[in-house]
């Protein structure tokens, strides 16, 4: 069964040995998912599977088969930028950009997970009807994505002026 990366049908690959990640660098050349350390610790290979952030460099290609994958090429629709991707220039949300594509896909993704009232370590009302992206949770569920760089406060502004005042969901575009 074939999976589908940024709206596109591509066949799974013939070796169940392949990550996501090197499917989408090494044989699609889509090298905008960066490999930061390839053992599920950095987040720089976040990209998106139905909605969901994952890792992609612990995500073995053949396990997305029938599934629709958003990496960051995909956030672009018709040459107009992501909102998000948006902000982050809006607030120098980077500094040498390798963190930046799984940032962004991984905020997508946590947006998400909001707005489907999924709670995290720092909630404190998991009776809530509907959660705020406060501050303290934006930066706890951010955590899992590092930035060497040290650009956080730009990431956590581009991130606040996207999702923060509307409790909504960006979806990717196809
Ligand atoms: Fe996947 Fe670091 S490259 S988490
Ligand atoms: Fe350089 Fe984040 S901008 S690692």
């Amino acid at each position: 069964m074939p999976i589908t990366i940024n709206g596109q049908v591509v066949p799974a690959p013939s070796d169940p040995r392949l990550s996501l990640l090197d499917l989408l660098r090494e044989q699609l050349h889509l090298a905008g998912t960066k490999k930061g350390c390839n053992q599920g610790a950095c987040g720089a290979c976040t990209v998106l599977a139905d909605g969901e952030r994952i890792l992609s460099c612990l995500a073995l290609a053949v396990q997305y088969e029938g599934r629709s994958i958003v990496s960051i090429e995909g956030l672009t629709a018709d040459g107009t930028l992501h909102p998000l991707q948006q902000a982050f220039i809006d607030h120098d949300g980077f500094q040498c950009g390798y963190c930046t594509p799984g940032q962004i896909c991984s905020a997508i993704g946590m947006a998400r997970e909001i707005e489907h009232g999924l709670p995290s370590a720092v909630t404190a009302d998991l009776e809530a009807s509907q959660m705020t992206l406060t501050s303290e949770e934006l930066r706890e569920r951010m955590s899992g994505n590092l930035c060497r760089c040290g650009a956080h406060n730009g990431i956590v502004a581009a991130i606040a002026q996207t999702y923060a005042r509307r409790p909504v969901v960006a979806e990717a575009a196809q």
